[in-house]
């Protein structure tokens, strides 16, 4: 069995303006209504979660200038209080938000995931990250951000420092018996005095422990220090790597990581991302890639600007139809999603043609019937190991309806994904098989 998931990829943004199946964007926006609706469908289906995006910063790397972003509606609010209000219209799936751990204090942190906890009934996850532009760094009063690196080695002792504040409630501290009076035990509630280079904290913290205690961490690290960090800590790991072989690759080196460390990595669960394409014929589906490749393709200006984000380099300087220079070792983004597309600009290619190969993120390409993706996804399962598949088309109704009521009922009735949830928490259930 395999599980899946939805990368709910602009975060509590809006999704579909512009386009045809976008409903009532201008309505929604701002709204809780199609997070709720569209996470119960998916619960319905049998998805193990939806991922909020996030990242504190109005892009602006492009052309210097947040225009872009402003015109085409690439806006985030806080996704954190939008949570609770899924959860409420939920009942078993996972609900997880992203934080970054180069700009949030352990203590808050620690405070904010397990406050979540009990108001999800124990179905919070946080999708850590280090956070990409150097605007990030300047929304919280730095001139730049952080090197790559140097952020993964904050992340390690941000990580330590937060879970020194969740332990410093012991699980079973609450007694509450009401016949002494007696609320908690002294005895096991601790100060947590985390000493580190660049995290320091007290505690304990004034929050009690949650249902989790420690809730669902995710994690979607590429590069070699990513992939450490995500293997360390990680129950369920983001993965967009390509091809049978690239995913094989990923899940192998998190399981060795993981179990060099100490690890049980049979615990981890890594999702590899995908963006099928559903039709009720073939030609139905081959129509509408076709369709989508070539809008794709058609949006240069798109392209470049979400290259610009990720690289953190202004991509409007270069000439489209001269090769790329190579400027890998520059990028202080997404280093690993750089490289990605680096590779295919460094092969003979002009920028333009670089740009215009296949969209998207997704690891293998899915495009048929539902009963024809349906075998694709078992078969490349079988190849890969596991653990399951992660959903990054835009967050629309028709997409998640095509998925929920046409994919998952086969994978359903074939018995390769779950039908039902057995546990109360998110963790028991993402790590039942
Ligand atoms: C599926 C997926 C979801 C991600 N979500 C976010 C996000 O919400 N916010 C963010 O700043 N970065 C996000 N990232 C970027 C990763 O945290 C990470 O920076 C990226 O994969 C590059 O790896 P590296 O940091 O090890 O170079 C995501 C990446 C993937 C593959």
């Amino acid at each position: 069995m395999f599980r899946l998931a939805w990368f709910v990829n602009y975060g509590f943004g809006q999704y579909g303006w512009g386009g045809r199946w976008s409903g009532n964007v201008s309505r929604d926006v701002g709204r809780p209504e199609l997070f709720m609706h569209n996470t119960k469908t998916l619960e319905n289906a049998g998805f193990d979660y939806v991922m909020l995006e996030d990242a504190p910063v109005l892009p602006d790397v492009y052309k210097a200038s947040p225009d872009y972003s402003v015109e085409h509606g690439i806006f985030r609010l806080d996704p954190f209080p939008l949570v609770p209000l899924i959860a409420q219209a939920t009942d078993h799936i996972g609900v997880i938000a992203t934080m970054t751990t180069s700009y949030t204090p352990p203590y808050q942190a620690a405070r904010l995931t397990t406050t979540l906890d009990h108001l999800t009934n124990g179905r919070f996850g946080v999708n850590l990250v280090t956070s990409s532009p150097h605007a990030v760094g300047q929304n919280f009063g730095r001139d730049s951000h952080y090197e790559h690196d140097l952020r993964y080695e904050m992340a390690d002792e941000w990580i330590d420092a937060v879970r020194a504040l969740w332990d410093t409630w012991e699980p079973d501290a609450v007694v509450m018996d009401e016949h002494t009076g007696l609320f908690a035990d002294p005895a096991k509630v601790h100060y947590a005095n985390y000493n580190g280079q660049y995290h320091r904290t007290r505690g304990p913290l004034n929050t009690i422990p949650g249902p989790q205690h420690h809730p669902v961490i995710c994690q979607a690290g590429g590069s070699g220090v990513g992939r450490t960090f995500a293997a360390r800590n990680a129950d369920t790991v983001m993965a967009g790597t390509k091809g049978i072989d690239g995913m094989r690759g990923y899940r192998d080196d998190i399981t060795r990581i993981a179990t060099e460390n100490g690890r049980d990595a049979s615990k981890i669960k890594v999702v590899h991302l995908i963006e099928p394409v559903l039709g009720d014929t073939m030609d139905e589906a081959k129509a509408k890639d076709r369709a989508r490749q070539e809008a794709a393709a058609a949006d240069i200006e798109g392209k470049l600007a979400g290259l610009s984000y990720l690289s953190g380099i202004d991509m409007s300087q270069f000439d489209l139809d001269a090769p790329l220079p190579d400027m890998a070792d520059k990028v202080n983004g997404h280093k690993s999603s750089y490289d990605q597309f680096n590779r295919i600009a460094q092969s003979g290619k002009t920028f333009r043609e670089a740009l215009s190969g296949r969209s998207g993120q997704q690891t293998i390409e899915l495009v048929g019937t539902p009963e024809v993706v349906a075998d694709q996804m078992e078969e490349a399962m079988e190849q890969v190991g596991g653990d399951g598949f992660l959903f990054v088309l835009p967050f629309t109704r028709k997409n998640v309806a095509e998925v929920a009521d046409g994919l998952a009922p086969v994978l359903r009735r074939r018995g390769v994904i779950r039908d039902g949830f057995a546990h109360k928490t998110f963790k028991e259930n993402l790590q039942e098989f």
